[in-house]
């Protein structure tokens, strides 16, 4: 058996992990928001106030510190206005982003903001600078959050809200380099300027305002953009996004070399994290911005027989290692990442939940996050990994994936150790060693013979993690292939 060591290093913190690195991200698209979480009061699928009872109570469970709305793509043709008043006299829109649906604009900011305190999450508005007007952005901010007697206050208490509504996360536009309107780096930095200037704290929410950062690990934007902004004082988050694609012909179609070559893909995130943040030190020598990454996750081909332009897609165990390592590697960043949004909630590619009419199931990937979830808040520890590689090929080339990959957190005396084997076939044994007393040990497992296994509507729970009971001895311990472990563990 292939042996390793890991080393918690309690002296060596790394920083406070936000609990904001699990946030969530819904948009209108596909199922996402309509038939995913909002049915409306009159559905026939058990609903509170319009919202999915199953999905609610199950969100509910996982605690996702904020929630990003109303994209993507969409965000920056979305006209806030459309989606406050009376439902019925909302305005229809096309949905020029997502298969030109009709969006009936059913879900506004009211029914947002209800969503987000049913769930216990921030609010996080993602504003509209490709096809909107810096007033128009600004007026979403007084809506929102004036306390006082404006006109846009009264209108927001008229239509249920007399308190403000406190919103503190802002973006300014999304992927503005594509959808959010084709900017080059200068001309972005300059509206981005522009928009934040008139972006007022109205209700001492301590406003956070968010860039639009890179396509991935785009040194030139991210070089471009901080260059022109200069010394702009209204900035105080920057946001790329990192989708780590998919391999094979679909979420549950791959072979072996295919389900590493997506976990190695996966991995890539810390590169670009590691260049990003070196890139804004330059920029930002005392680290007063924090860096995002507002949309993440597994982008599968699209699935037969659905709408591709729905983006909907299967979740298997495969997705939920995407996670695992996704959620380690922001444990590693935690003294600089502020925020990190999969993409997205429900139904759309890497999803938490999957619906169908009045059927829900929790995908792999949701048990990542209901297992990672202790590291909320704690703090993040460094950890040492000696051990082999799996070597595998891509074409005429070879890749390499680190035998386990892991992070850890403390918080008082219970420490959080999450760890992935991604070996398909082989157990690794690693001794742990944790440089202190361990007192009491307990684990989850999430694993299961098949790499495609997931969650279907007729068998829900095929892939659900399993309870490993330890004692206190965390020597030769085995990690099953194909898995990620969570221990929770008491130290002395
Ligand atoms: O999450 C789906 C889409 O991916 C978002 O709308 C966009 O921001 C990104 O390209």
């Amino acid at each position: 058996m292939a042996k390793a060591t890991i080393t918690i290093l309690p002296d060596e913190p790394i920083g406070l992990i936000r609990p904001e690195l699990h946030g969530q991200f819904i948009e209108h698209l596909g199922g996402c928001i309509d038939g995913g979480i909002w049915v409306g009061e009159n559905s026939s699928i058990p609903n509170i106030s319009g919202f999915r009872t199953d999905v609610l109570e199950s969100m509910k469970k996982l605690r996702p510190p904020v929630l990003r709305w109303p994209g993507g793509c969409y965000a920056d043709d979305y006209h806030w206005e459309d989606g406050i008043g009376p439902a019925a006299q909302r305005p229809r829109r096309v949905n020029i982003w997502w298969g030109q649906n009709v969006e009936t604009n059913a879900f506004g900011t009211h029914e947002f903001i209800q969503l987000c305190r049913y769930l216990g999450a921030e609010p996080y508005l993602a504003g509209n600078v490709g096809s909107g007007t810096v007033r128009e952005m600004r007026d979403w901010v007084e809506y929102c959050n004036f306390t006082g007697d404006s006109t846009l206050a009264r209108r927001r208490a008229s239509n249920g809200s007399p308190m403000a509504l406190k919103v503190r996360y802002w973006g300014v536009g999304n992927e503005n380099w594509g959808c959010g309107g084709n900017f080059c780096p200068e001309d972005y930095a300059a509206e981005y300027k522009q928009f934040a200037t008139y972006l007022r704290d109205f209700s001492g929410t301590n406003l956070f305002r968010i860039a639009c950062g890179p396509d991935g690990n785009n040194h030139d934007w991210t070089r471009r953009f901080f260059s022109k902004l200069g010394r702009f004082p209204h900035i105080q988050g920057y946001a790329a996004h990192y989708y780590c694609g998919t391999a094979g012909p679909s979420a549950t179609e791959f072979d072996v070399n295919q389900w590493y070559e997506l976990l190695e893909k996966a991995t890539r995130i810390e590169k670009l994290i590691c260049e990003q943040r070196q890139l804004m030190d330059e920029f930002d020598p005392q680290r007063k911005i924090g860096l995002l990454i507002d949309e993440w996750g597994a982008w599968h081909l699209p699935t037969p027989g659905r709408n591709p332009h729905h983006l909907w897609q299967q979740n298997t165990l495969r997705d939920a290692l995407v996670a695992a390592i996704t959620l380690d590697t922001f444990n590693r960043h935690a003294d600089k990442l502020v925020m990190a949004n999969i993409a997205q909630m429900a139904n759309v590619l890497q999803a938490m939940v999957l619906t169908e009419g009045d059927r829900m199931l929790l995908t792999p990937t949701y048990h990542v996050f209901d297992m990672y979830r202790p590291h909320q808040g704690a703090t993040s520890l460094r950890v040492e990994i000696d051990g082999p590689t799996i070597s595998f090929p891509v074409g005429p080339e070879k890749r390499q994936l680190p035998a386990l990959m892991a992070s850890a957190s403390l918080r008082g005396e219970k420490l959080l150790l999450t760890v992935v084997n991604p070996h398909a076939s082989l157990p690794v044994e690693a001794n742990i060693d944790l440089r202190r007393k361990a007192i009491g040990v307990s684990s989850k497992v999430l694993t299961h013979s098949e790499i495609n296994a997931h969650n279907s509507f007729e068998e829900p729970g095929a892939t659900v993690p399993s309870d490993a009971l330890t004692n206190s001895n965390v020597d030769a311990v085995v990690f099953a292939p194909r898995s990620v472990t969570a221990f929770q563990i008491r130290v002395a």
